[in-house]
């Protein structure tokens, strides 16, 4: 199952940034430091390339520090781009927020020339609790369901210091399935656009290569070569009493449980992609995305042929 999950509010944020970018000097794109590569919207890549961007990769609190490193230095290579790791507990991220902004673009930030920046994120990377933070109060509601920050709002962080807050945006298809599945775990995308079991199974399958003590600690189950994401998942179901009648392993239950703790970092500080791998992964996707419009191009020619709407490729050349 590939995920997919754009509501058509999206269309218009998709829009509102489009519009907005033209006065705009920085771009914050506030990602999860669990999945930095998998919550990097490619469509805000695109509207705003023109951009220098600050990367902001916030819940560094649940994240692996030594991978945010990575991540940071990854980012801090790239041209016109800087990165920051944030996290909701610090009471003063301004500072830091501004600074990285100034280093962006040196030349604006005066009354004249105030620094105009756009800050974006997908739904639930923290962007309300951010601005609540920034602004002193709760001027925006947070919850864990996807989507619920609406209003574009314009906030003055600082004199000469203007900040445009838009509203969470994910991207109309996701082309690279393990981002989907990653991006669910997290909580980015709504719960009724995904089976809880097949995002346990693809979670679970990156916690035994990469984190197999945090799963023995929490679940208490034994991490063998021969395990895979079923057989764990079906022992944690058995550990923690999600059984049907007959013995068998309430599997939905097992997957929630999974899932829910994986959100609450009960587990640890886990990290679930690496610049590397996130590259890896993309290279794959596109490569696949790119076959299937090929695929899709020829249906439709033979589609147009069948109907006459155009000649037959040899007629086209004379033949
Ligand atoms: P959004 O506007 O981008 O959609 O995200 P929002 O601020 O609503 O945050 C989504 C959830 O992530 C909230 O948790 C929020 O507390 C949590 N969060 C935001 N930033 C951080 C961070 O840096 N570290 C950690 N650990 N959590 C963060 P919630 O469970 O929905 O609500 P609650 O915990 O505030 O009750």
């Amino acid at each position: 199952m590939a995920i997919q999950w754009f509501p058509g509010h999206m269309y218009l944020t998709q829009k509102a940034i489009s519009e907005r970018i033209k006065e705009i000097d920085v771009v914050i794109e506030l990602l999860d430091a669990r999945l930095p590569g998998s919550s990097a919207n490619p469509k805000l890549a695109e509207l705003t390339a023109s951009r220098p961007t600050l990367k902001v990769l916030n819940k560094q609190d649940l994240a692996d520090p030594l991978v945010t490193q990575l991540w940071l230095a990854h980012y801090n290579a790239l041209p016109s781009t800087r990165a920051i790791e944030l996290d909701a507990s610090e009471t003063a991220p301004a500072r830091k927020l501004i600074d990285a902004c100034h280093a962006l673009a040196p030349l604006r930030g005066s009354m004249v020339k105030p620094m105009r920046v756009l800050i974006c994120g997908i739904p639930n990377v923290g962007k309300s609790t951010l601005i609540n933070t920034l602004t002193g109060k709760r001027a925006t509601k947070t919850g864990d369901e996807a989507g619920i920050t609406k209003i574009e709002q314009r906030i003055v962080l600082a004199d000469g210091f203007y900040l445009w807050d838009t509203p969470g945006m994910l991207w109309p298809r996701i082309i690279v399935a393990q981002s989907g599945y990653n991006l669910a775990a997290s909580g980015a995308i709504g719960r009724n656009a995904f089976s809880e079991e097949e995002v346990a199974l693809e979670l679970l399958n990156l916690l035994i290569k990469k984190y197999p003590a945090a799963l023995t600690d929490r679940y208490k189950v034994n991490i063998t070569p021969e395990s895979t994401d079923e057989t764990v998942l079906e022992d944690i179901g058995r550990k923690r009493g999600a059984v049907l009648p007959k013995g068998r392993i309430n599997l939905q239950k097992a997957a929630e449980i999974v899932i829910y703790e994986f959100r609450q970092s009960a587990l640890g500080r886990i990290t679930l992609e690496t610049p590397d791998e996130f590259a890896g992964w993309l290279a794959a996707g596109q490569l696949l995305d790119a076959e299937r419009q090929v695929k899709k191009d020829a249906i439709e020619m033979a589609r147009l042929i069948k109907f006459k709407k155009i000649a037959r490729p040899e007629k086209l050349r004379g033949a």
